[in-house]
């Protein structure tokens, strides 16, 4: 089983889509390990396991928890770590936190949300040795709303410049969020790095998703979402069945029992 490297995502640009998605807990990485060119530890967890409203609460610590099963369980998958929400302020603070996180989570890869304005912090990350995923469009940590973004020429010519900005920085990849289709493919079309795509069209080198939200675990679904399946109905029906044997101690059997 070979390792995925930068190199091998960035040699799929215009070839093989790029398959990534989302882990936060070991039983996940081990899974999707099995099937993804890319995991992401994903600041979604704070709303997905942690029932926060937004990203922003997330605190580094949490993350790092998280990002250390994650890791322990991918044996082939390269793992990007999203660094939380202020953690990235300038590049003094980023590249400590960076460090911490890498040293710690042994990671292969940070993420970082923003556009032009973040393209210092990652010219001196990627200086320092620390590889970096961009993420453009949809801006979790500091969008105002959570709309498809690109409908108006003003937001369209900003998120093409953070495109051009940001894959000449240094990137080795750019997560495109919740864009018009069209805008998609122009950025694809002109950038050199892969674009991996969330709510962005299959004009993309590669797509990502929450894993909770393509199994039906989640609490709200963008449109972008493919259900898979309904994990959470199956999980009701089951949690009820195990509380009926409980009721009517059918639960444990002999067949669960030490004698
Ligand atoms: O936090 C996350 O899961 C992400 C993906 C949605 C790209 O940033």
């Amino acid at each position: 089983m070979k390792k995925i490297t930068i190199k091998n995502i960035l040699s799929k640009k215009n070839k093989t889509p790029i398959v990534c998605l989302t882990a936060y807990s070991a039983i996940t990485a081990k899974i999707v390990d099995k099937y993804c060119d890319i995991i992401l530890v994903g600041d979604s967890l704070g709303m997905v396991l942690y029932g926060m409203k937004n990203t922003r609460e997330v605190k580094i610590e949490t993350m790092i928890l998280h990002a250390k099963a994650v890791k322990m369980f991918s044996r082939r998958s390269f793992v990007v770590f999203d660094m939380p929400y202020k953690t990235y302020t300038n590049k003094i603070t980023a590249y400590k936190n960076a460090k911490k996180v890498i040293k710690l989570t042994k990671c292969d890869a940070i993420k970082l949300e923003g556009g032009k304005e973040i393209v210092g912090t990652i010219k001196y990350l990627v200086k320092k040795g620390i590889p970096v995923m961009g993420h453009i469009g949809l801006l979790p940590q500091t969008s105002s709303n959570f709309k498809v973004k690109g409908k108006n020429t003003l937001q369209e010519k900003k998120i093409f410049k953070d495109a051009l900005e940001i894959s000449n920085s240094g990137v080795f990849a750019i997560v495109i969020e919740c864009v018009l289709e069209k805008l998609a493919k122009k950025i694809t079309k002109t950038i050199s790095v892969p674009t991996i795509g969330i709510g962005a069209s299959r004009y993309c080198d590669g797509q990502i998703l929450v894993t909770e939200d393509m199994l039906g675990l989640s609490e709200k679904y963008p449109k972008f979402v493919k259900r898979y399946t309904n994990l959470s109905s199956l999980m009701e029906k089951n949690v009820k069945k195990y509380m009926q044997d409980v009721k009517m101690r059918k639960f444990p059997s002999a067949k669960n029992i030490y004698r």
